[in-house]
């Protein structure tokens, strides 16, 4: 992972549950004047007449691996999109290393993207490219390595995934699980400093599921860097998250530590922690 100077690696868990009504710690951190890698302030978004997003707030704690838990339909892949620069907010800040992604010139917003590594919710891979190629397009793209020094660096990433012998596969010709880790690997292709999952477990059982989590655990384990995995999947959340933030109804409803929204006393989020059927989340 390259390191960068301007970034603070890991610092205490700030009092960062952040929904508006609780803004006063943040402003205390303001004035600590650290940089994080990702800041999202008072961010709505509307669709049409659909308010998604009324309000986040939420300071990601830096090399650490938070995972954003909701219902589906609650905005997640919407938040994500937001984060990357790909949509941009009616209202409130995303900032990057402190920068807002949308409010620097187009091509600090393109250096600020290439910082992220985005593994989408179906592998997002072309098609008609074989793994390797998928893999190494990012290097190809925005590096001048040489196609030596690209083998190399792409047989490393698909070793670590485990796809070592699929490299001349089409996604078509691999199962799902195969794809999402061939995605995990391109998403690491340029040593990102923030990896963003959308719903890593979709379409995966839970056996697989839970093999592409401890990979996710691996993977930070060895490059480090700040991950955010959105999911609704409680037990992805269990086994991966550092910290765990609740969405529901565009606003952050809980951010802690794991521990702390495992047990927390709050009628919605223990009934969404749990799955029940009985609470205050209904369908609508
Ligand atoms: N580009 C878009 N244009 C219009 N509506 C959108 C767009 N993207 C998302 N939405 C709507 O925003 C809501 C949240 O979507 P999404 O973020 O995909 O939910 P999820 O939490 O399941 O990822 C949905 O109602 C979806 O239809
Ligand atoms: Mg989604």
């Amino acid at each position: 992972m390259s390191a960068n100077p301007e970034v603070a690696t890991t610092h205490p868990p700030s009092a960062a549950a952040l929904s508006e009504e609780v803004a006063e710690p943040r402003a205390a951190q303001q004035a600590d004047n650290i940089v994080h890698s990702m800041e999202v302030r008072g961010v709505h978004k509307t669709f049409g007449d659909s308010q998604v997003l009324s309000g986040i707030n939420l300071d990601f704690v830096d090399d650490r691996i938070t995972t954003i838990l909701g219902p589906s339909g609650t905005g997640k892949s919407v938040l994500i999109k937001h984060l990357v620069g790909l949509l941009e907010p009616d209202k409130g800040e995303v900032l990057i290393f402190g920068k807002d992604i949308w409010n620097v010139s187009e091509n600090e917003r393109y250096e600020l993207r290439k910082r992220f590594g985005v593994l989408f919710q179906d592998g997002a891979l072309f098609g008609s490219m074989n793994l390797f190629d998928n893999v190494a397009f990012p290097l190809r793209k925005h590096t001048d390595m040489k196609e030596k020094d690209i083998r190399e660096f792409v047989m490393g990433r698909l070793t670590e995934v485990g796809l070592e012998r699929s490299v001349a596969k089409l996604p078509n010709e691999i199962s799902g699980g195969m794809r999402k880790r061939a995605g995990f690997a391109r998403a690491l292709i340029l040593e990102p400093d923030i990896v963003l999952f959308d719903e890593p477990d979709s379409g995966l059982d839970p056996v697989r599921t839970s093999l592409l989590n401890d990979l996710i655990l691996e993977m930070h384990e060895r490059h480090k860097g700040t991950y955010l995995v959105v999911t609704h999947d409680i037990r992805t959340a269990h086994k991966v998250s550092d910290y765990v933030g609740v969405i529901w109804r565009g606003k952050v409803v809980h951010y802690s530590e794991a521990a702390g929204a495992f047990g927390s006393e709050d009628p919605f989020v223990r009934q969404f922690l749990s799955g029940d059927s009985a609470g205050p989340l209904g369908m609508d």
